[in-house]
Order: structure tokens, then C-alpha cells, then sequence
């Protein structure tokens, strides 16, 4: 995958993908991240790619022409690389549409992506109105800019990517991979200040394991977000448990109010 990220600020971008999983991925060929600086598309002498609102108001805005010329440099040519289909171009707004895993899994099936950090106030309008072709927000507030969101959603996209991360498996049963919470892990020493590890897990029987790990990711995602379990595809033994537990959830609630 080939992701192009537009920004103002591509130093950012350095550190965090300059080690283990991902320098990896990188180096092998895996993943090719480019960095375009906004400003190198501006064709004035102080390189301006923001200015005053239109009507008044805080802060400034970021311009159309730096944006859409990068965007169009970037992408030239290039569209058939997703199989004939556009080369998504993802603006990070807290307006956008809600990043969540399903929306990550969606984006991996892209060979590349376009991402566009703003600054300051946002963005003048015609950008979202006729340059992109999709808006993400990773969530209900606002940041400084769009540097951190893009390395949320590149992360994201990225450990999905088959061969990036060490097993396969790992994002398998990763917390909201299948629209639950994962189960609690533990790991060497088997007592800690007392703290024992469940037993079930020292067993060594696979197919308990297997029912204390199912047990245990819906008992805490009942209890931390239960509205996942409307969504989530359960098995007749996981509604049974989700019966039994909010049975015994309402009963002793209300032997606590009696
Ligand atoms: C200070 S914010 C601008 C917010 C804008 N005035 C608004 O109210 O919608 C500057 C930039 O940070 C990025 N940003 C801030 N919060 C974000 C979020 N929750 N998700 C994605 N991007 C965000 C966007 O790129 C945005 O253009």
C-alpha cells in the first residue's frame, strides 16, 4: 500500500513510523509512506498557504490552490493503481465521518490512499466540496491539526496489512476486529504480589481455554459497552450467556435498592 499524506507539517510524521513494526514494513516494501509539504505547491515568495475568512471571524484558513495542486500532482496518473477504481482522497476533520475499526478494515483494501492534514481553522469549503472524496473524524473533538488523526488512521490501516504485523492472527481477535471487546491477557510471573492468574490458563486444555477466552469477552463487553452486543454476530451459547448474565445484573440491582 502507498499512502500520500498533504500536510504542512511532514516532520511529524518522522518518529512514529521511524521504528519496529512499521520501519519494518516500510523497509521490506511492504508500505510506501510519502510526505508532501503543502507549502512546496504555493508560488509565492513567503510560501502563504492560509489567509484571513471571507465575512470575519478567528483564526485562518487554509487555501484551496496549494490543496488541490498537491492533491492532483500526488494522484496523477495513478488511479489505476486501485484497480481501476479513484484513489481515495480522505480529509481529517472533525466533521468527518467516525474512524472506527470497520472503517480501518475498509481502507485496507485500498492499494493507495490520499490524506490531507489541516491547520488552523480548517479548510476553504471547495476543498471538501470538490476535492475529496471522503471525510474522517477520530472523534467528538478538535485538535490542533490533522497530523495526529492521519497517524491514527495510517496505524490503524496499516497493522492490517497482510505481513505487517508478526501473526496474522493478532488483529483477529483484537478488541473490535469482531465487534467485541477482546478477553483479559496475562503473562509470566503466575502470581503477582498475590495477584493470581486464572487457573483456567495454566490448564494447559485448549478447549476451556477457548470457553473462558468467549466467556470472557462477553461478560466485558456487557459490562463496558454493551451497546456493541446489538451489532456484534453472537453464537446461540454467547445470547445464552448474555441472558443469564443480564438476568443476574437486574436481580442484583435490585437487591441492592431493597
Ligand atoms: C483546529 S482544527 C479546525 C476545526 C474546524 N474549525 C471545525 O470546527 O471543524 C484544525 C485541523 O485539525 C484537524 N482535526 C482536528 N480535530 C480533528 C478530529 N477530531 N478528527 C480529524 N481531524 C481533526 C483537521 O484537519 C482540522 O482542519
Amino acid at each position: 500500500m502507498r499512502i500520500d499524506v498533504l500536510t504542512l507539517f511532514p516532520q511529524l510524521f518522522e518518529a512514529p513510523f521511524s521504528f519496529g513494526i512499521f520501519k519494518r514494513a516500510i523497509d521490506n516494501g511492504l508500505v510506501e509512506l510519502a510526505l508532501h509539504n503543502i507549502r512546496d505547491y504555493t508560488h509565492d515568495r513567503h510560501h502563504t498557504a492560509d489567509d484571513y475568512p471571507y465575512g470575519g471571524g478567528a483564526g485562518m484558513v487554509m487555501k484551496p490552490e496549494p490543496i488541490f495542486e498537491a492533491v492532483e500532482a500526488v494522484v496523477a496518473g495513478t488511479d489505476t493503481d486501485n484497480e481501476g477504481g479513484r484513489t481515495p482522497v480522505i480529509l481529517l476533520t472533525p466533521q468527518g465521518r467516525l474512524f472506527t475499526q470497520p472503517v480501518a478494515n475498509e481502507l485496507a483494501q485500498y492499494k493507495r490512499l490520499v490524506l490531507i492534514c489541516g491547520h488552523y481553522e480548517g479548510f476553504d469549503e471547495r476543498v471538501r466540496e470538490h476535492l475529496v472524496t471522503d471525510e474522517i473524524s477520530i472523534g467528538d473533538y478538535v485538535l490542533t491539526g490533522g497530523e495526529l488523526p492521519a497517524m491514527v488512521v495510517i496505524d490503524a490501516v496499516l497493522r492490517l496489512l497482510p505481513g505487517v504485523l508478526g501473526s496474522e492472527d493478532s488483529t483477529l481477535e483484537d478488541s473490535h476486529a469482531g465487534g467485541l471487546l477482546e478477553y483479559p491477557q496475562y503473562t509470566r510471573p503466575a502470581d503477582f504480589r498475590g495477584w493470581q492468574v486464572p487457573e483456567v490458563l495454566l490448564s494447559g486444555n485448549h478447549a476451556e481455554i477457548e470457553r473462558w477466552r468467549r466467556e470472557q469477552i462477553i461478560r466485558r463487553t456487557l459490562e463496558r459497552r454493551p451497546e456493541l452486543l446489538d451489532t456484534a454476530e453472537l453464537g446461540r451459547e454467547d445470547r445464552e450467556l448474555v441472558k443469564r448474565l443480564t438476568t443476574r445484573r437486574s436481580k442484583d440491582n435490585k437487591d441492592r435498592e431493597l
